[in-house]
């Protein structure tokens, strides 16, 4: 009995021709070459990128860090070498960005950034602090000196001398902070304070030798290793034969 479901093999071709048909079919009914699918994902994809719920959530990123940014910024006055700077800074502003990044005052350099080279070594009143570990907010009222506020172009201060006598440097760019904490190292033997190779704490301080200026002067790294002639320096500053 003859199957209806079958199509009428009308055709003279046959057999053959039947079998071509649904195989020529599928392969033309999507109508998708791989290009034209490409063009269609690439679309698909800026589509969802444009979005609505996608792009709003980076503006209120945006938004929310900017409003914490201004919730974290505060008002302060700082003292730098004799000039009084009224500033808007934020809270975590460490005293070395302030003094090099707002303030422009770069002589002061950044080595580690985290409290071990004494490269941006700055006197905040007298004493030897580590900028990079200071914040700015910290130091309001107080007098801050860098190595910009130490000599004039025609007048050094008498360790920048002595630097410069002694040949206390190769590359420099640790010299600003050797040279601040050289100015500290000086007023503290005069004021008697004692170090950690002092011989008896309970006794005036008496001749410094070579290693109690190391010694005071160990928490400046020299890359260079210009070691010998910064104690030559800070040594001839002491006795006065700058
Ligand atoms: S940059 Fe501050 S100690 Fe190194
Ligand atoms: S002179 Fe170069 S790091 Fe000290």
């Amino acid at each position: 009995m003859p199957d209806s479901s079958r199509p009428k093999d009308t055709d003279p071709g046959g057999a053959k021709s039947i079998a071509s048909e649904p195989r020529t079919a599928a392969l033309q009914w999507p109508r998708v070459t791989r290009r034209g699918f490409l063009y269609s994902a690439g679309a698909a994809a800026g589509l969802a990128a444009t979005s609505l719920p996608v792009e709003a959530a980076p503006a209120a990123d945006e938004r929310a860090a900017a409003e914490a940014t201004a919730a974290s910024t505060v008002p302060i006055s700082l003292k730098v070498n004799g000039r009084r700077y009224d500033l808007k800074v934020d809270t975590r502003l460490t005293l070395l960005d302030a003094l090099r990044e707002t303030l422009g005052l770069a002589g002061t350099k950044k080595g580690c950034d985290r409290g071990q080279c004494g490269a941006c070594t700055v006197l905040v009143d007298d004493r030897r602090v580590n900028a990079c570990l200071a914040l700015a907010v910290m130091v309001q009222g107080t007098e801050i000196v860098t190595i910009e506020g130490l000599g004039t172009r025609g007048t050094l201060h008498p360790v920048q001398a002595a630097f410069l006598k002694h040949d206390a440097f190769q590359c420099g760019y640790c010299t600003p902070g050797q040279i601040c904490s050289a100015v500290a190292v000086v007023g503290e033997i005069r004021a008697q304070f004692p170090s950690a190779v002092t011989k008896d704490v309970r006794l005036p301080l008496g001749e410094i030798d070579a290693d109690e200026i190391r010694e005071r002067m160990s928490g400046n790294i020299c890359r260079c290793g210009a070691y010998q002639n910064i104690v030559s320096a800070v040594d001839a500053v002491l006795k006065g034969t700058t």
